[in-house]
């Protein structure tokens, strides 16, 4: 069984092609971007958001450290992702992804708020191509996690199931709050 890491990954390889533009809505310490950035080729493009400047930092030095020049840094909040999307990308976004939580080994207070999230999610769906899919690694062990976790199976739930297929995969013997991803792909 693929870990979670993997396992989004997968979904994400699986539907997106080279030249496609793609978003991660919170990229951190730049892991999925740069691995966004593969996937979409030097044809492609991630537009990668981040609230904190250190994530935006970190990202930036991970993409220099290979190389990668397909990728735009948004410091900015992805509530605002339609800000940065032109018209003509309807229909088109290959995909994206979030990783909800905090910035690993910085400031736990910061973190992916519902509304927010739900708002980006909601954007970005009018936006997918043809089974197209969001990515979701649901952390949710620290304060506040909860209630976002909640907010947003609440709302993924209650997608129509004639235009969204939405998928949910986790370990459920793990101890601790182990993440979880939900997926959603467009009919
Ligand atoms: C779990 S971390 C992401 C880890 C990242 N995917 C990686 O590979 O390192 C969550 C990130 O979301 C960011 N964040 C929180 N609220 C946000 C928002 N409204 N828009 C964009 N990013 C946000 C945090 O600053 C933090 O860097």
């Amino acid at each position: 069984m693929k870990s979670i890491l993997k396992y989004s990954h997968y979904l994400l390889e699986e539907i997106i092609k080279p030249g496609e533009t793609v978003i991660d809505a919170t990229c951190g310490n730049g892991n999925d971007t740069l691995f966004l950035s593969g996937l979409v080729g030097e044809t492609g493009e991630v537009i990668a958001f981040d609230i904190q400047e250190q994530a935006i930092d970190n990202t930036d030095q991970l993409l220099m450290e290979n190389h990668c020049s397909n990728v735009s840094l948004v410091l900015d909040s992805h509530a605002n992702v339609e800000n940065y999307l032109s018209k003509d990308l309807e229909g088109k976004i290959g995909g994206a992804i979030f990783n909800l939580g905090y910035l690993p080994k910085s400031d736990k207070s910061i973190i992916t708020q519902a509304e927010s999230t739900v708002k980006a999610i909601d954007t970005i769906l009018g936006y997918l191509k043809h089974e197209g899919r969001i990515i979701l690694v649901v952390y949710y062990g620290h304060e506040g996690g909860e209630d976002e976790k909640n907010a947003i199976l609440k709302h993924v739930m209650s997608l129509d199931q004639k235009q969204y297929s939405v998928l949910q995969y986790g370990f459920i013997n793990q101890k601790n709050n182990p993440p979880f991803i939900i997926g959603i792909q467009k009919k």
